[in-house]
């Protein structure tokens, strides 16, 4: 008793005298109500977007002869529509899903709600259809988890008035305990119910055991993600538009050279771009590029030497990644130096998972590098046309989301980078 006091006070005092910032502890992970409710009754619903003007939506059911049916209309309780969908389930060693629905609705109009109810029984849900054009805001927040900060980078999220959220990677932390993927379906439900979730996936979903299990099979199962719909063949990668925006999502736990599905899938999505249409190029994807933290250090490298080049050449404008558990931004850059036409590469794995923060720099920090932090938060880009965006990071510390980067970024296509490289992208795009 005596000698936690002197610690105490030791603490304090050095805290004191030192004048420093401390840190926040990571936070327990939550005890996520579980509500018996009748085997048939929607959980853990998630919505996505599943290309033009269509959503898809996802719930879980205990019964597992449950109808994979969404009624939806524009009025509570009235539902002028209905779609059928088709359900899966997976076995992983002694647990059992439930059946996993996922239903395709629309064509829905653009900057709508809907209401919508799944299997034909259970609570109504409400969803707001993005517009069809700017103003759109994501918010963004990778390595989520389901802790005491996820609570509270949740909060914020929802406060936030978004159209979309990106994950790059890493949600549940359930880490083959798949009964961790049901609670973290049900944390989430408030938000991914009503607004599309778009992820890609992280080294946590991956959950392989050799000669058992391939990865990603909770993740495939649970996330389906518009794949098919962007001509891909495998959920590990794909892309959407969103109001002017072209968003591709990598994946960083399969192949990604040059002679592979992914990069060769990545190529025909570019030469699909239009950025008449789609003015801003966005990119997300799990392990960072540019990085200085000392986590993670240099684990992006060898995706980045075979796909970077693709992408400067395609004039992205901005890279979202997670799994270092801190905040970071960069100059536009490429081949890692400042560059103009490069993209802006931003790390924001500071969910709010139980692993805790990455708290080590490199020091001096690179040339590239304008604003790192080790907080747990959320970021949100305002697209306000096809020439300016703002982004802001908001960190929780305090449990209040405290605005602490802010920055006006302008379109490769308003500052001409486009235009400029389009032959140098025809000719790497026709090569075989
Ligand atoms: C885009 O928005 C910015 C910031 O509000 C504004 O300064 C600019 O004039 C707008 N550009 C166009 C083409 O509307």
């Amino acid at each position: 008793m005596e000698s936690k006091l002197f610690l105490l006070l030791v603490t304090v005092g050095f805290t004191v005298i030192a004048g420093e910032y401390v840190r926040p502890q990571p936070r327990k992970d939550l005890q996520v109500p579980w509500d018996a409710k009748p085997s048939s009754q929607s959980q853990q619903v998630h919505i996505s977007l599943a290309g033009d003007k269509h959503m898809r939506v996802t719930w879980v059911t205990g019964d597992r002869s449950a109808p994979s049916i969404v009624e939806y209309g524009t009025s509570s309780g009235k539902y002028s529509s209905v779609a059928q969908g088709e359900s899966t389930s997976y076995s992983y060693m002694i647990y059992k899903s439930g059946l996993i629905h996922h239903t395709v609705i629309g064509p829905l109009e653009h900057d709508t709600v809907y209401f919508y109810k799944c299997g034909g029984q259970g609570p109504e849900f409400q969803l707001k259809t993005p517009a069809a054009q700017f103003p759109i805001t994501f918010s963004v927040a990778g390595d989520l988890g389901q802790t005491g900060w996820t609570k509270s980078t949740l909060e914020h999220i929802e406060r936030c008035k978004y159209d979309v959220h990106l994950l790059p990677g890493d949600l549940s932390y359930a880490d083959y305990l798949q009964p961790r993927w049901d609670t973290f379906g049900e944390l989430v439900q408030p938000l991914a119910s009503a607004r599309p979730w778009m992820v890609t996936q992280g080294n946590h979903e991956k959950e392989s055991i050799p000669f058992l299990k391939d990865g990603f099979e909770s993740y495939n199962s649970r996330w389906k993600m518009p794949y098919k719909e962007s001509g891909s063949s495998s959920n590990l990668y794909y892309s959407f538009e969103v109001a002017g925006a072209h968003i591709i999502m990598l994946g960083s736990y399969t192949d990604y050279d040059e002679h592979s599905d992914q990069y060769k899938w990545l190529k025909a999505d570019l030469s699909k771009v239009d950025r008449q249409k789609t003015p801003w190029l966005l990119v997300v994807f799990h392990v960072p590029w540019y990085n200085s933290n000392k986590a993670h250090q240099g684990e992006g490298d060898s995706m980045m030497a075979a796909m970077e080049p693709l992408l400067y050449a395609a004039s992205v404008d901005i890279v979202f990644a997670g799994h270092v558990h801190a905040y970071e931004r960069s100059n536009r850059v490429n081949s890692g130096k400042s560059n103009t036409c490069g993209a802006v590469h931003i790390t924001i794995g500071d969910g709010g998972n139980r692993e805790g923060l990455a708290q080590r720099y490199e020091h001096p920090s690179p040339e590239w590098s304008v604003f790192r932090e080790a907080s747990f938060g959320h970021g949100e880009l305002e697209i306000v046309n096809s020439t300016h965006a703002f982004w802001t990071w908001h960190r929780n510390d305090d449990d209040e989301p405290v605005r602490s980067d802010q920055v006006w970024m302008t379109s490769l296509v308003s500052s001409g980078c486009v235009a400029e490289k389009t032959h140098e992208l025809r000719k790497i795009l026709m090569s075989p």
